[in-house]
């Protein structure tokens, strides 16, 4: 694993958008994993400006997001498909026909997976995978457990996740306690993965889930065995983890 430590938000973001760009620019018809939370927000809005500037072209890209909150449609603004839209495809040329996230409104949970699943397996997986990293080390709603889950499936939310994520809802019971999220399997054949971690708050986590043993208990953990992830963090978030290593 690569460890890259910006001073800052600002810098961690450039850094995860100029290995985003670099795949675009060396293959314009790749597939991006993305993924949703605070953490990505800053790469998105480098990668517009980009875009903007003239730099970028995303015409010929797919993307699969990770996770979608169980319930949920597009139009509703906690979703990660509207999260999608308004953070990166509205200001971009990516063919929304070409982008994937779960599908919330689909409430038979085994057709939702499956479906996904096909869309994963028909793109020949994912080239570059983004992932924010959650504090009880969950990556897409990949929730702490007892044993890996392989393929798309429906989590049920844990507490701490309900609760760090009630933030975006107007109160914590709207937050949906149920969300469809891609499996481990399939994050871990991605050909190249990015992490993205910031602020003190996920000092420890980021130091237990790469210094740490593997376990589904920490399911970041298993990046440990990719071999070829960055992690790239400001240096508040990787304060713990430098602490060990240097
Ligand atoms: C959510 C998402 C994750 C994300 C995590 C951390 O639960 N499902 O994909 O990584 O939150 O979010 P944040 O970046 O806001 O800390």
């Amino acid at each position: 694993m690569r460890t890259y430590c910006a001073k800052d938000y600002y810098h961690a973001s450039r850094m995860a958008a100029n290995i985003i760009s670099a795949q675009v620019i060396m293959k314009p018809d790749c597939v991006l994993g993305l993924a949703t939370g605070s953490t990505p927000i800053g790469t998105y809005e480098q990668l517009i400006r980009w875009y903007e500037k003239g730099d970028l072209d995303f015409s010929e890209t797919h993307s699969i997001n990770l996770d979608e909150y169980k319930g949920l449609t597009a139009e509703d603004e906690q979703s990660y498909r509207y999260f999608m839209n308004t953070h990166l495809f509205d200001h971009i040329n990516i063919d929304k026909k070409n982008t994937f996230v779960p599908d919330g409104t689909e409430l038979d949970s085994e057709k939702a997976c499956r479906a996904y699943e096909e869309i994963i397996r028909a793109h020949g997986g994912i080239d570059l995978q983004i992932l924010g990293l959650g504090h009880n080390g969950h990556i897409g709603f990949n929730e702490p457990d007892s044993a890996f889950a392989k393929e798309t499936h429906c989590v049920k939310l844990s507490e701490s996740t309900i609760t760090a994520n009630a933030r975006f809802f107007a109160t914590i019971d709207d937050v949906p306690k149920e969300a469809y999220t891609m499996g481990i399997k399939s994050i871990m054949q991605a050909r190249k993965i990015v992490i993205i971690v910031s602020g003190e708050g996920k000092a420890e986590i980021v130091k237990k889930a790469f210094l740490g043993p593997i376990t589904p208990e920490v399911p970041a953990s298993v990046l440990q065995l990719h071999n070829d992830v960055i992690l790239v963090g400001d240096e508040a978030a990787l304060a713990e983890y430098n602490k060990e290593v240097q």
